[in-house]
C-alpha cells in the first residue's frame, strides 16, 4: 500500500487555539484525522509527524527520502509553518532527500505580512498548495497519488 507522510512544523501543535480567525478551530488531531481519512479513501496509508525543532523535521525529510527510494513511500506533504520563511536547511535537506514534497499553507501567505511572502520550501517542492484552509491538506495529498500513479514519483 502507497505511504505518505503528512509533516506539520512549529506552533502548528496550538491548531484549534491560535489565531482562529487566520487558521480557523480545527486543531492538529481534526488535522490528522482528516489526513488519516483522505488516505484511507484513496487506499493510502497515512503517518503524521508534527515538530517544533527544525533538526527533528530535517531527518523526518532525510528518512522520508531514504523510504521514497527504497519504493515505500509516495512523498511528504509539508506545513513547515514559520521555518518556510527562515530555513534554508530545510530547502537543502529536502533537495538532498530528492523526495517529493508537497508545501502546504492554511492561511493565504501572500495576502499577509511581506515576510510570509517568500518561501524557501517552494523552489525544492514538487507542488505548492496555499490558503484554502485545512483542506489543503487533502489537495495536498489527492496531487501527491495522482503524481505518483501517473508514473512521476
Ligand atoms: C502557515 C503560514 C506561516 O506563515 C506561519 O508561520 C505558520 C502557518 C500556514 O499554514 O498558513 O505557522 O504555514
Amino acid at each position: 500500500m502507497a505511504q505518505l507522510l503528512i509533516l506539520n512544523g512549529p506552533n502548528l501543535n496550538l491548531l484549534g487555539q491560535r489565531e482562529p480567525a487566520v487558521y480557523g478551530a480545527a486543531t492538529l488531531a481534526d488535522v490528522e484525522a482528516l489526513c488519516q481519512r483522505t488516505g484511507e479513501r484513496l487506499g493510502c496509508s497515512v503517518e503524521c509527524r508534527q515538530s517544533n525543532h527544525e533538526g527533528v523535521l530535517i531527518d523526518a525529510i532525510h528518512e522520508a527520502g531514504r523510504r521514497f527510494k527504497a519504493g515505500e513511500l509516495i512523498g511528504v506533504v509539508f506545513n513547515a509553518g514559520a521555518y518556510t520563511h527562515t530555513s534554508v536547511a530545510l530547502h537543502d535537506a529536502i533537495k538532498g532527500a530528492e523526495v517529493p514534497v508537497v508545501e502546504v499553507h492554511i492561511s493565504n501567505v501572500h495576502a499577509r505580512e511581506a515576510f510570509r511572502h517568500h518561501s524557501y520550501i517552494s523552489p525544492a517542492a514538487a507542488g505548492i498548495v496555499v490558503g484554502f484552509g485545512i483542506d489543503g491538506y487533502v489537495l495536498a495529498i489527492e496531487g501527491l497519488v495522482r503524481r505518483a500513479r501517473a508514473g512521476s514519483a
